[in-house]
């Protein structure tokens, strides 16, 4: 896939996102182990001075949205910051999966960044972004697929109205297509080359991209699904609906199974009238979605079985946070892309594990161990849709962007500038011309006032040993499921 040319993936990417884009994400497998544990015992833990916390923000009076004054001047406002006195202090601890960060930074965090470095992850990117003093400067390099640059640019002046000023000044190259690009094998970590540091949805075990919340947290107008704030409340209600206990006791999977050949397999273990693999399998289809309304992509109504089967796409699926909000464990076949909260989920306690080259009976086994097992298999589910709803919450998506870009920052070597090329952004240069569905959805994800806490506290870096013994936790329950899927499939085998 990494080697599809930016055209090839522009021309296949349309196909796969009109008819049936539900993405994906994803995990920690065997070679990731090697490559992160090596990078971290080579080189000293990154350390990332505390941001300086403001003595006084802005005070929690609403930033005004001056569409009109916008039309006239055609200049972003320059809003006067009007300080108080309030103690600031985050009262809470980032969600383990901000560790990440540390990681993802990690190949700069000796050299720093350098303006040559960053001209280097130039060739594939769509935007380069800049942020001086706390304001957005955008320079277009090509237009993304859909809106994804708009509601991911979107998303960044949302970030940058709660936490105003508190940015030091950066820049960044933006990559909005699936798929990882920057391999870690052409770079020499200890020395050499500096990879080009290159943002993104998604990464694998053999790349360096920078992971970064993908559009779809601000609302992605072309498949109607809105702002994650809006959809996370929808989700809760949806789960209420139907108690676990009164779902259907099979495996649910509803998606688009021609992006990619495994969710074709996948479709191999559907019910038929010769056999029953305990799976309940179905081609979304988004054109009849958008003529009749969305009625039955509704994601809130998609509580109704007792396991939901989530499978990578093309690459990383923003449907994985959907999935992983029903209460209903999460069946998930063995993942390549991780996005920037996945790296968070522990097999077994948030999901369970299902083999990639042995789908159905994977999922056979998983379901009737569940049913045989309620009360587990009900807590695996609570826990997937509790992580979603507390670790996973808007104030969380922003304070992950406010650390990753804080951390980032700071790495700086050299003080940003903008060209003449670049334009500012503002929320008015966004939205007043904006129309319909995307303009509802900025309107509906408008962050409306600074925060009045700071955000939360970043947990410190893995050290070298103690990211092993996390990975290698993970894989030991991975295999501990394989293994009694394997005694399963043996005894039944002997019965027939
Ligand atoms: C914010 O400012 C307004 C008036 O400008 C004041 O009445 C209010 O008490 C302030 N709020 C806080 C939390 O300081
Ligand atoms: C500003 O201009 C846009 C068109 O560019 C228009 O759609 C919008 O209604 C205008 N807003 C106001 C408040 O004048
Ligand atoms: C911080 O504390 C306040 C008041 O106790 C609470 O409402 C808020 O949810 C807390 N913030 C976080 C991020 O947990
Ligand atoms: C799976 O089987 C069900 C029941 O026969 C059917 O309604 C559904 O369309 C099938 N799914 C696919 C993707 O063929």
């Amino acid at each position: 896939m990494k080697s599809l040319t930016r055209s090839t993936a522009l021309l296949v990417f349309p196909l796969l996102l009109i008819v049936g884009a539900l993405v994906y994400a994803r995990f920690l497998e065997t070679p990731e182990i090697s490559s992160a544990v090596a990078r971290s015992s080579t080189e000293q833990i990154l350390t990332t001075k505390s941001y300086k916390i403001p003595k006084t923000l802005q005070n929690q009076t609403e930033i005004p949205l001056d569409c009109n004054g916008y039309n006239h001047t055609g200049k972003c406002p320059n809003h006067q910051i009007s300080l108080n006195n309030q103690d600031h202090r985050s009262n809470s601890t980032c969600p383990d999966y901000f560790r990440w960060i540390h990681e993802d930074l990690r190949p700069w965090s000796h050299t720093g960044i350098t303006q040559e470095t960053i001209e280097k992850a130039k060739p594939t990117a769509n935007f380069k972004l800049v942020i001086l003093k706390g304001k957005a400067y955008l320079e277009t390099y090509e237009k993304a697929f859909q809106t994804r640059d708009t509601f991911t640019l979107w998303g960044i002046l949302q970030m940058l109205r709660k936490y105003p000023g508190m940015l030091p000044d950066l820049e960044l190259m933006f990559d909005c297509v699936d798929w990882p690009v920057v391999s870690a094998g052409q770079y020499n970590l200890d020395g050499g080359v500096d990879p080009p540091p290159l943002f993104r949805y998604c990464g694998n075990d053999a790349t360096l991209d920078i992971v970064f919340p993908d559009w779809s947290f601000w609302g992605w107008p072309e498949v109607n699904i809105k702002p994650w704030g809006i959809l996370l409340g929808e989700l809760n209600e949806g789960n209420k609906r139907i108690e676990w206990m009164k779902r259907e006791p099979y495996a649910y999977w509803k998606g688009n199974p021609t992006v990619a050949e495994t969710r074709q397999d996948l479709m191999k273990c559907n019910v038929s009238e010769k056999q029953d693999w305990n799976a309940r399998l179905y081609a979304q289809d988004w054109g009849r979605e958008s003529q009749e309304g969305y009625k039955k992509s509704d994601l809130a109504g998609q509580c109704t079985h007792k396991y939901k089967v989530y499978i990578e796409g093309s690459a990383w699926s923003v449907s994985e946070k959907y999935i992983l909000a029903c209460d209903s464990p999460t069946l998930l076949v063995k993942p390549h892309y991780y996005d920037f909260f996945t790296r968070g989920l522990i097999p077994v306690h948030h999901y369970w594990p299902i083999k990639e080259d042995d789908k159905c009976k994977s999922i056979k086994f998983a379901v009737d161990w569940g049913n045989s097992h309620k009360a587990k298999a009900h807590n695996i589910g609570k826990a997937a849709s509790n992580f979603i709803q507390e670790e996973l919450k808007m104030d969380y998506v922003y304070d992950y962007m406010f650390h990753l870009l804080n951390s980032y920052g700071k790495l700086f070597r050299y003080q940003p500038s903008i060209s003449d090329k670049a334009v500012e952004l503002c929320v008015e240069s966004m939205v007043c011309k904006a129309e319909g569905r995307e303009k509802k959805f900025m309107m509906e994800s408008l962050v409306k006032a600074p925060s009045n806490t700071n955000p939360c506290t970043m947990p410190p870096p893995f050290d070298p040993p103690s990211l092993h013994a996390h990975i290698k936790r993970k894989q030991g329950s991975i295999q501990r499921v394989e293994f009694w899927e394997k005694s399963y499939w043996e005894k039944q085998n002997l019965k027939s």
